[in-house]
């Protein structure tokens, strides 16, 4: 449903991605990983239409979409969450997801969409996008914005940046359910291990190229015995 052709990019001289291939299938839960300055995050933002490659081709479900706008991108089904999720002053949670949605959507389908990434929806739908929300909070309600574009390949860059351990937990279960209600391909980069344990495919980034790519447990196995100090037993 995705694929990457020998993408290219180079700013100041400095190889950032650096001859990337990659075919995303329709449906699957993929995790890339990486040292910081990998390359991952720009891999997302070439993928999203943020930043163009220098050189290579993206195709996204039979169509050449290297040169089109983040917005067209997004009207054919390329999803992503807000970065950071972003406070707006007197904006609603319910504000939020209609803008997200890019039509009217009434207050029934947006308790629908909250209550999918758990939360109660009464609650929530009138509060203001702001600091009073906790971080556990704005990553669910980003999620949920996400839903109601109701993409076919989902993007999300770290989304346990900014949260507690104990709200992240609980979000990897939001993650695993959302993921196998959409019906779309999922994209997620992080470094944690719980969420590298959903991943069907997990995709390792170094150095702007892709090391390794492959099923989740073969993956865990060879990520964790690299992480092994030299000499010390395999335990499989
Ligand atoms: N537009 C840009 N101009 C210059 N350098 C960039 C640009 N985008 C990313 N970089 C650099 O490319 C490298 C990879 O960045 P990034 O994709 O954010 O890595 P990751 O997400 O894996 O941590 C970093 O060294 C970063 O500073
Ligand atoms: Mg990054």
């Amino acid at each position: 449903m995705l694929e990457l052709k020998n993408i290219n990019f180079v700013r100041n001289g400095k190889t950032i991605l650096n001859n990337i291939n990659l075919t995303l299938d329709l449906k699957k839960f993929y995790v890339i990983t990486g040292p910081n300055g990998s390359g991952k995050s720009t891999l997302a933002k070439i993928i999203m239409g943020i930043e163009k490659p220098d050189s290579g081709v993206i195709i996204f479900n039979g169509e050449n979409i290297t040169d089109k706008t983040i917005d067209e991108r997004a009207k054919m089904g390329i999803g992503y969450a807000f970065q950071s999720p972003a406070l707006f002053k007197g904006i609603t949670v319910y504000d939020l997801l209609t803008i997200a949605s890019g039509k009217k959507i009434n207050k029934k389908e947006a308790c629908n969409l909250l209550s999918k990434v758990g939360l109660c929806a009464e609650e929530y739908l009138n509060r203001e996008v702001s600091n009073s929300l906790s971080g556990g909070e704005l990553k669910r309600i980003e999620i949920a914005t996400v839903l109601a574009k109701s993409p076919i390949l989902w993007l999300f860059d770290e989304p346990e940046a900014g949260i507690d351990l104990w709200s992240f937990q609980n979000l990897t279960d939001v993650f695993k359910e959302v993921s196998k209600a959409s019906k779309g391909t999922t994209l997620v980069i992080s470094h944690q291990e719980r969420i590298l344990r959903i991943a069907d495919e997990i995709i390792l980034m170094e150095n702007g190229k892709i090391k390794k790519i492959g099923n989740k447990d073969e993956m865990l196995k060879s990520i964790f015995r690299g992480s092994c100090p030299k000499g010390a037993k395999v335990y499989e």
